[in-house]
Formats: structure tokens, sequence, C-alpha cells
């Protein structure tokens, strides 16, 4: 329990951190970096360079020092960071590091202001909020349907529009995967851990991909967008594109996240299914489009897939060959950007009922102007559900 005494520390120190919430975390990551290059293994170094995720840590220690009379608010955001935490295989040792550099990193900010007492109330304050993260993360580790990085075979590679290559993976013999054990969850991803041998990279890399269908008949499917990039293509996407090979091994641990569809309403033929998509976000959605067909082909059904062109609309024929075999009603809309207008207020507006249950993946930009643009239309927050393709903090 925190005293009242660090509780009133830890408030006042509320607008120094709104003031240099970012430039703490980014120090706090070049420390530790320096001097742990094993985390180079864990952490994705473009995010580093772009600012992206110390943007997302800076957001939650100041949820945290905001809420810090009732930390059980945050519950459900150290929840979602948790899923994320357990696909990395975040281990609880490894947030003592992570708290003995972030209080370096406030003192040295804070430099003549950063008192003993202001210190001292951190300390306790970042200890209290690690043992939230850590037992959240330990029944995450209970459920997880495998431990740790287990081998993958790469089965098939196809061709699912420009750029955006499925995979297909079966477990090899001794990682004691049994997929036809295995529950999938349409909507939560899969983490791979590959180590790229392009661009001078010495580390392993980790990235999520969300899984793309509901069957596990052939194995496990998820589908992966070349970046291309002014300065760099992406390291990893670029690496299983031209890289990687049918009967190659990757890692991958077990599947995570709380994107899914609300189980009350997959049987109900009232409240519409919206899935709304741009780019290579459609992964997830075409998972849950086929789960909803299977348990209730009589829902209405409501697709918006946005993409630059027809060529890179992913899973074109498959996403309509599913749209087809629906029972109820079924509206979609294929946006090509590149000759039409872009999903709007307008378009929204118009085409989804107001009581209807929505979920939205793409770039963090994307649904950002999706979520604020429904919410102004009166969708209710707990309808509209998303998953962005980059830290969930940062919107
Ligand atoms: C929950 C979740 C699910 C996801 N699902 C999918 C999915 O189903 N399919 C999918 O394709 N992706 C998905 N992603 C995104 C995926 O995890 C990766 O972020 C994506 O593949 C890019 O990784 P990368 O290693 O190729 O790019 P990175 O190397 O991480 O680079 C990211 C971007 O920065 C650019 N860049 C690289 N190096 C530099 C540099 N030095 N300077 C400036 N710019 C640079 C790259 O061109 C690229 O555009 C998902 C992400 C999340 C969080
Ligand atoms: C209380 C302490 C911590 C907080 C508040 C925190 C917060 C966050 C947040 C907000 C994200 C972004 C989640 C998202 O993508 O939606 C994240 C991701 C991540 N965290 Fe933590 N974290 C903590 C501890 C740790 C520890 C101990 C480690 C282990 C070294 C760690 C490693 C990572 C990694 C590797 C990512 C993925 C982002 C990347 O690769 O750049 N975190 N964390």
């Amino acid at each position: 329990m925190l005293s009242v005494n660090t509780k009133n520390i830890i408030k006042t120190t509320i607008p120094v951190l709104e003031q240099h919430g970012v430039a703490i975390t980014k120090t706090f990551y070049s420390n530790m970096l320096s001097e742990n290059p094993d985390f180079l293994n864990t952490f994705n170094q473009v995010n580093q360079k772009k600012g992206r995720q110390p943007t997302a840590l800076a957001m939650t220690v100041l949820a945290a020092a905001k809420n810090v009379d009732n930390l059980s608010v945050l519950l459900p955001t150290v929840k979602q960071i948790g899923h994320k935490h357990r696909a990395l295989q975040i281990k609880p040792e490894q947030y003592d590091i992570v708290g003995h550099y972030l209080l370096l990193a406030i003192k040295e900010v804070l430099g003549t202001a950063a008192t003993p007492e202001i210190i001292n109330a951190w300390t306790e304050t970042y200890k209290v909020i690690a043992d939230i993260f850590i037992s959240v993360e330990n029944e995450l580790y209970k459920e997880a349907a495998w431990p740790g990085w287990q081998p993958f075979v790469v089965s098939e590679k196809i061709n699912v529009a420009d750029q955006i290559v499925e995979f297909v993976v079966k477990p090899t013999s001794e990682c004691g995967v049994d997929l036809s054990k295995l529950n999938i969850v349409p909507g939560q991803y899969l983490t791979v851990k590959t180590h790229p041998t392009t661009h001078d990279n010495k580390h392993d890399a980790l990235r999520h991909y969300s899984i793309c269908s509901a069957s596990t008949e052939n194995g496990l499917k998820f589908a992966v967008k070349y970046e291309h990039g002014v300065e760099q293509d992406g390291l990893v996407s670029e690496y299983l594109h031209k890289c990687i090979k049918t009967g190659d091994t990757i890692g991958i641990s077990a599947p995570a996240g709380d994107f899914e569809l609300s189980k009350e309403l997959i049987s109900q033929d009232k409240i519409p299914l919206v899935l709304i998509s741009a780019g290579v976000g459609t992964t997830p959605l075409v998972a849950m489009l086929e789960c909803q067909l299977q348990q209730n082909p009589k829902r209405p059904i409501l697709w918006i897939q946005s993409s630059k062109n027809e060529q890179s609309q992913a899973f074109k024929t498959h996403v309509e060959n599913l749209l087809s075999k629906f029972e109820g009603s079924v509206d979609s809309k294929f946006i090509h950007t590149d000759s039409m207008p872009r999903i709007d207020g307008d378009l929204l507006e118009k085409t989804i009922p107001s009581n209807s249950d929505v979920y939205i993946c793409g770039s963090v930009e994307f649904m950002s102007i999706l979520i604020v643009t429904l919410k102004n239309l009166g969708h209710q927050n707990q309808m509209v559900h998303y998953e962005p393709f980059g830290p969930k903090m940062s919107l």
C-alpha cells in the first residue's frame, strides 16, 4: 500500500512528467539498451528510432500517476499491454531492470528538481505498478496455448494481394503443439521471432502478425505486407518475403490479444457485424468473418475494405466467397484509394446502422480518424473495437 504522503508526492510530479514524459522514457531506453545489449533481442529498434515505444510508455506512466489513488482502474489497459508482454516473453525479473533505468532517467531529466522524496516515491510506486503487471502477465502465461517460443515450419507461402504474402505454418514434431487441440480466437495475433541477416542486423527481431484464418486444419495462417520504406525497408517483413522459404523454421509464441468478436452477439441476428479494414489490416477481420459464417450465417454483415487498388485488396476472392455464403443481409464496400474518395464520416453515416457491433483494423492513423468519426456519429465506445498494427496506447 502506498502512503498518503507518497501519493501526494506522485501527484505533484504529474505536471513535470507531462512536460518531460517522452524525454524521460527516451533517456531510459538509451541508457538501458546501451548497458543491457541483450535487450536488443527483445525491443523493436525501429520503434525506438521513431519514438513510438517511448510515447506508449510515457503515456502509461502518466496514466498510472494520474490514478495513483485507485490503480485498479488501470487493469484493462495493463491486461492489453500484458498480452503484448506475454507474447514477447517478458519475464518478472526484467521489471527490476526496467525500474532501475526508469528511475535513473527520471533523476537525470529532472536534475536538481529530483529530490530524494520524489525518487523514493517513484521507486515505491513503480514497484506497485510493476507488481500489477507481473500478476496480470502471470495469469496470461498460464492461459497461453504453449510455452515460450516454439519452432514452426513454413509449409506454404501464398500471394494474397500485391505485396502481401500469406504464411501457413505447422508445428515441428519436437515442439509438442497439437493444432487439432488449439482453440483459435479470431482477432488474436501470433508473435514471430526471426533473426534477420539483412541490413547488418545482429539481433533477434520479434513482430506480431494477426491470425488470418479461424481454421487450423492445414496449419496456422498469417499474412505479411512487405513494408517498403523511404530510408529502409521493414526488417522482418522484407526478411520473411525475400529470405524465408517453405521448409524453413521460425519461432512463434502462443496466440495473444484481446481483439475478439463479442461472444453474446455472434448468435443473434438483430445487431449487425461491421468489419472495417485498411491495407493488410484485413487479416484479423477475415478470421472473424470466417468465424461468424461458421457460427451464425444469418447475422447481418457489413464489410468495408480500403486498399490502394484492386491488386492490393487482400484476400479478394476469399472474402467475396465468404460474403456470398451469408444468409441474412450483406453489404460490402471496397474502396480503392487510388481512384476513389477515402472512407469518411459521410460513408460511415450512410452505411453503418447506429446499433452495430464494429471492428476496425489498420494503421494507427487510419483508426484514430475512424474511432473519432464513429464517436461523433453517436456509436457507443463499447461497440467499437479496434486493433492497431502498432502500440494500442498511442490511440
Ligand atoms: C497486434 C498487431 C498485429 C499485426 N498484424 C499484422 C499483420 O497481420 N500483417 C502485417 O503485415 N503486419 C502486422 N502487424 C505489423 C507487424 O508487426 C510489423 O510491425 C510490420 O510487419 C513491420 O515490421 P518490419 O520489421 O518489416 O518493419 P520495421 O523494421 O519494424 O520498420 C517499420 C517501418 O519503418 C520503416 N523503417 C525501417 N527502418 C527504418 C529506418 N532506419 N529509418 C526510417 N524508417 C525505417 C520501414 O520501412 C517500415 O515502414 C501487426 C502489428 C501488431 C501490433
Ligand atoms: C511497469 C512497467 C512497464 C510498462 C508501464 C510498460 C508499458 C508498455 C507499453 C504501453 C507498451 C506498448 C504496448 C502496445 O503495443 O500496445 C509496451 C510494449 C513493450 N514492452 Fe513494456 N512496459 C513495462 C515493462 C516492460 C518490461 C519489464 C519489459 C522487458 C524488457 C518490456 C518490454 C516491452 C517490449 C519489448 C514492448 C514492445 C514494443 C517494442 O518492441 O518496442 N516492458 N510496454
